[in-house]
């Protein structure tokens, strides 16, 4: 089989071929194209999984628009709090903006709820979600996700931007690990 991808232990299938990918994402794109024309929204991307989603979605993005790229920097807490994600990169005034998250998956949905807590801060007029990918069975918070282009199963995937401990990240397909049987 020549569709299969060794990255350390795992192997991984295709399971999402690009040009599937790609007519969800020229979808997504309409949607917020006929939803947001006129508020000028801000792009805010999720680096890094998601940069290869927002390139894509970006190119059929046919609306005034801002596209610009944030990052997640894990530091340990003090006291009992564990690890903590803060929000970095952001240069611009969210005062009054519309504002795209532009993530590449949403899993139990905590980093989403971290994002939006802390660019709620900053005083954006609305704040809408645009992932490639979701795993509803495994969502443990309420969101609402306004514009998802595929839901897939619980599996671990790589490609297209996510990545297995780094690698991964260059594939234009998305693969799913094969359980060792
Ligand atoms: P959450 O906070 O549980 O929603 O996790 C979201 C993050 O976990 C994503 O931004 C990805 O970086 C990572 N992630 C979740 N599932 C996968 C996967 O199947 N493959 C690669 N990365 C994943």
């Amino acid at each position: 089989m020549d569709n299969t991808i060794q990255i350390k232990d795992k192997t991984f299938v295709v399971s999402i071929p690009e040009t599937d990918i790609l007519r969800e994402v020229e979808r997504v794109a309409s949607e917020i194209n006929r939803d947001l024309a006129g508020k000028n929204p801000l792009f805010l991307s999720v680096l890094n999984g998601s940069f290869m989603f927002t390139a894509d979605l970006m190119k059929r993005i046919t609306i005034p628009c801002e596209v610009s790229f944030v990052k997640l920097a894990s530091y340990q807490g003090v006291a009992t709090t564990g690890k903590v994600k803060e929000v970095i990169g952001i240069n611009e005034d969210l005062t009054g903006r519309t504002i795209v998250i532009v993530e590449d998956i949403v899993d139990t949905g905590l980093t989403m709820q971290r994002l939006l807590e802390s660019l709620g801060t900053r005083r954006p007029k609305e704040i809408h979600i645009a992932t490639l990918l979701v795993k509803p069975d495994k969502l443990k918070v309420d969101l609402d996700i306004e514009y998802v282009a595929m839901r897939i199963p619980n599996d671990f995937i790589v490609g297209y931007g996510l990545d297995y401990d780094g690698l991964g990240r260059n594939f234009k397909d998305i693969y799913t690990v094969i359980n060792e049987e």
